[in-house]
């Protein structure tokens, strides 16, 4: 698939879907139920989650522009908030030609069994770590598609955590997960091993789940923006807002905000579970006081390099990621092979737009792009419909008057016209 997608946002909705079948192999099946915003049947719906009562819809655009580790991708976003993925694609755009490196750990995630009444930490310990090997087959003991690729608990750990109601033992079951999110088989495990270590330890077993903060599982990301592209003044800019973020969380949290409207976008289109890679992505940020996600230097050259370190849980099975019909179409249209893969496209996205929000708001501020396609988002909601959206957002960018008032008042003129004609 060739990355030259320029012009892509100027063509209207058909015209990219023609695009999209012809390099990504879409069936016109697949075309009609992106398109069909009905496509998540209400059936499954109903199995997904409980009290179901509707579906919920929100947009899907294509960032264009990535090539990743010298391959070309397509990446579906979904998100409700104007500018994010033109801003993926911009910042990718600028990126070229040698696009991001990325990298990711093994899929590997953290189940913690919290041991309570624990009257000796170091005998505790001493006990479990002498079990290790007992422990680890008892934990891989149940057939699954995991073992047969490899995966399953790989090691233990035990953390003393010391709190205001006593030593507590935790006992980190690191779990490799292959194509995975996880969570399922991870909480399974610690569920399993559980008794066996109130057994051997004396000690009461509380809590038995994941840890989304997947510190073995981060992904990573970098790209280099040139400074004949960028100019020197834009490029010291986004280096004084990286310091501000460093050094203010007040500034920090709103940066790890723009980073995750990358992340969450793809994490949604391809059905993962956004919530837990939000929680990892901040608790990680907030590891040794919060920081940016990011970081921003120079290049000997005077170039901006870019680079991204975040945990990312995401999975291609299990989960609404195979329910989702949409979900489906979402990692064809991507191509990605492993969860390993995805997550490195995801952190290239939340770098993309975190340098896309930093540029932007170093040069114009962000409001002038954002408020170009928010004023049609405005004209649809004073009731602007058909071409009127189009006319009536321009008309209000022109006037430099983007607001709900003004939009009903041009509703009400353009429908008046209308009728006359
Ligand atoms: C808005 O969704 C995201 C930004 O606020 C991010 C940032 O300030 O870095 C523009």
């Amino acid at each position: 698939m060739k990355t030259d997608f320029s012009g892509f946002h100027k063509l209207g909705l058909n015209e990219r879907l023609a695009i999209l079948k012809k390099a990504t192999g879409l069936s016109t099946r697949e075309v009609n139920d992106l398109v069909n915003s009905g496509s998540l049947d209400i059936e499954i719906a109903d199995i997904m989650i409980e009290n179901v009562i509707g579906v919920m819809h929100t947009p899907m655009g294509i960032a264009v522009n990535f090539r990743v580790n010298g391959r070309d991708y397509l990446i579906p976003m979904c998100t409700e908030e104007p500018s994010v993925v033109a801003a993926a694609s911009h910042a990718a755009k600028l990126a070229l030609p040698s696009g991001f490196k990325a990298e990711s750990d093994d899929p590997v995630m953290i189940g913690q069994i919290q041991l309570v009444g624990v009257r000796d930490f170091e005998k505790v310990k001493d006990i479990i770590m002498s079990k290790r090997d007992y422990i680890l087959k008892a934990a891989n003991n149940k057939d699954s598609v995991m073992l047969t690729l490899g995966g399953g608990a790989k090691d233990i750990e035990v953390r003393k955590v010391e709190t205001e109601r006593g030593v507590m033992a935790i006992v980190h079951v690191l779990v490799d997960v292959r194509d995975a999110m996880g969570a399922n088989s991870v909480n399974t495990i610690c569920e399993t091993l559980s008794p066996y270590l109130e057994e051997i330890t004396g000690a009461r077993a509380r809590l038995r789940i994941i840890s989304n903060l997947a510190v073995y599982r981060k992904a990573r990301a970098t790209a280099v923006w040139r400074k004949e592209d960028l100019g020197e003044d834009v490029i010291e800019g986004i280096l004084d807002a990286y310091h501000f973020a460093l050094n203010d969380p007040f500034r920090c949290a709103t940066n790890n905000k723009g980073v995750m409207n990358g992340i969450d976008a793809v994490l949604v289109a391809t059905g993962n579970d956004f919530r837990a890679a939000e929680a990892g992505a901040h608790a990680y940020a907030a590891l040794n006081g919060y920081k940016p996600l990011t970081k921003y230097e120079k290049d000997k050259k005077g170039n901006l390099v870019g680079s991204i370190e975040l945990p990312l849980a995401v999975g291609l099975v299990g989960g609404a990621t195979k329910t989702n019909p949409i979900a489906r179409i979402s990692l064809k249209i991507l191509g990605v092979k492993s969860s390993k893969e995805l997550a490195e496209i995801a952190a290239c996205t939340g770098l993309a737009n975190n340098f896309a929000a930093l540029r932007a708001m170093i040069k114009e501020g962000i409001q002038k792009g954002h408020m170009k396609l928010h004023a049609k988002n405005i004209a649809i909601m004073a009731g602007a419909a058909g071409n009127n959206v189009y006319e009536i957002a321009s008309r209000m960018i022109q006037e430099s008057n983007i607001s709900v008032s003004r939009a009903m008042e041009l509703v009400k003129i353009y429908r008046r016209a209308g009728r006359k004609r």
